[in-house]
This record gives C-alpha cells, sequence and structure tokens, in this order.
C-alpha cells in the first residue's frame, strides 16, 4: 500500500495533490516519467506524471484534475488513507542537457508535469523561459513554484483575470520573436495547446517536445492501448515516450483516440456519484 503523506485541492477544488510515500519510485524516478496508479482492487490503471519526488523524504507527487469516475474516486481518498498500486517510475526520462535559452510552456495540469523539467533544465544551466496558462486565475496552479523552478515565469489567463489575457501561445510568439537563439520548446499541456504550440514553433524552425497522454492500459508496451502516430510511425507512448517530437505527432488521431469511450466514461461517472 501506498499511503498519502499529503493532501492538498486546488483550482477550486478541480485539481488534487496527493504526496505519496514510495521510496523505490522516489529514488529511481526523473524528470518527465509517469507512474499508474490504482486505488483499490477493483479500480482503473490511471497514469499520471510526476510533478515532484522528494528521494530523501521516499515520497512523489502527482497533480490531477477531476475529470470522470476513476480521478473522482482518487480525490476521495484523504491524509492517511492509501493507493493499492503505484508502478513506475515509467516511460523515457526527459533528455536534459545545457543548450542556452529554452521555453517551457504549460497548460491546465500539464503545469504540474512541466515542473521537474523545468528544474531539471534550470539546473543544467539553461535560460528557462516559462510560460503557464489557465482559463482563468482561480484554475492556475504552481504559480509560485514555477516561478523558483524558471528564470523568467510568464502568465495567462483565457478571460484576461490575471496576467496576459489570451492564450500562452501568444506569449510564446512574443518570446520567439524577442529571442532568435532559443534552443528548445518543451510544451504540455491540452492536446490542443499542444498542436497550437508545435504549429508556432514550426514556423521559427524551433525543436519542440510535448509530452503525450494517451489512453493506457498496462504501461509497458504489451497492450498497444497508447499507440499514437509521430512521423508516420506507430508509438507506444508508454516506452516510447510520453515525450515526442511536437513537429512530427498526429494530434488529430490523438485528439480522436483520447474521444473513442467518452460516452462510457461520462455513464461510470454519473453511476459513481450516484
Ligand atoms: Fe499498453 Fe502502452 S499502455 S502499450
Amino acid at each position: 500500500m501506498f499511503k498519502i503523506v499529503k493532501r492538498q485541492e486546488m483550482a477550486q477544488g478541480t485539481v488534487v495533490l496527493n504526496e505519496i510515500e514510495a521510496p523505490l519510485i522516489a529514488a529511481k524516478a526523473k524528470p518527465g516519467q509517469f507512474v499508474i496508479l490504482k486505488a483499490n482492487e477493483t479500480g482503473e490503471r490511471i497514469p499520471l506524471t510526476m510533478a515532484d519526488t522528494d528521494p530523501e523524504k521516499g515520497t512523489i507527487t502527482i497533480i490531477f484534475m477531476i475529470v470522470g469516475k476513476s480521478t473522482a474516486l482518487f480525490a476521495t481518498l484523504k491524509e492517511g488513507d492509501a493507493y493499492m498500486d503505484v508502478i513506475g517510475p515509467l516511460g523515457a526520462p526527459t533528455h536534459i542537457e545545457k543548450l542556452g535559452k529554452v521555453i517551457c510552456v504549460g497548460g491546465g495540469t500539464g503545469v504540474a508535469v512541466l515542473h521537474p523539467i523545468t528544474r531539471a533544465l534550470k539546473e543544467a544551466g539553461n535560460h528557462v523561459f516559462c510560460v503557464i496558462g489557465a482559463r482563468n486565475k482561480d484554475l492556475l496552479i504552481l504559480e509560485e513554484q514555477m516561478k523558483a523552478a524558471s528564470s523568467d515565469l510568464r502568465v495567462c489567463t483565457d478571460d484576461g483575470s490575471y496576467g496576459h489575457h489570451g492564450f500562452v501561445t501568444d506569449v510564446l510568439k512574443s518570446i520567439l520573436t524577442e529571442n532568435n537563439d532559443i534552443k528548445l520548446v518543451v510544451a504540455i499541456g491540452p492536446v490542443p495547446m499542444m498542436k497550437a504550440c508545435s504549429n508556432l514553433t514550426k514556423e521559427f524552425g524551433v525543436k519542440t517536445m510535448v509530452s503525450l497522454n494517451p489512453i493506457m492500459v498496462d504501461g509497458t508496451g504489451m497492450c498497444g492501448g497508447c499507440r499514437v502516430s509521430v512521423g508516420g510511425e506507430t508509438k507506444f507512448a508508454c516506452v516510447d515516450g510520453p515525450e515526442f517530437d511536437g513537429h512530427q505527432v498526429d494530434f488529430d488521431e490523438l485528439a480522436l483516440r483520447l474521444r473513442a469511450y467518452t460516452a462510457d466514461e461520462k455513464e461510470s461517472h454519473a453511476c459513481f456519484l450516484n
């Protein structure tokens, strides 16, 4: 069993942080890697990229939005409760190296995934511009942590309630326009956001990495559930990713596959709530 040592609600209760005792995973995990969690015997396996790890304390941190039955079930777990299974670290770690100037762009709970990557890029000696966004001020997460992890933080909200009024792509474009020596963009968030960022950086000829979140089952390359098309080839996000070249990803196919079980997910969530 994997005990929850800290639970915190964010974004007006729509997002939950769990710090979980998992010393073996905490000792090995690297930025960009994920875990698969199961709340109980009959629970669904849910993949979540780690937002932080503390090898000394032996804990990992996950941050998830309550979007369906399983995340609603996760949200009922309190401090002192435990997940039945936490498997990991899974996936390939982010390739971290000193490049010069880089930009990290995060939207929604993608900011949580971006956090350890941003910190590692800065610790490697890069100047890290960071752009984070949310629909409104109340839904923005980890602002203080991202400020500490990056060299220059810019904040956006779709409704203008905080920071730049507009999308992360607006700010990404202005940084790319003002700096012709950006070596890498890392964009993590909803599929339309990653697609828009990748389309933009393609115009500027800047290499772009995205972290994909397809439906997963085993997380070890066995089932094919997480397949994505990258550069015309089929890749398994759980073992070949989750990070891929954003200029090569077929985002439309990914969005379609993510919607495949929407009706069943809604029904299952409704049953759980009743
Ligand atoms: Fe089964 Fe990736 S989750 S192959």
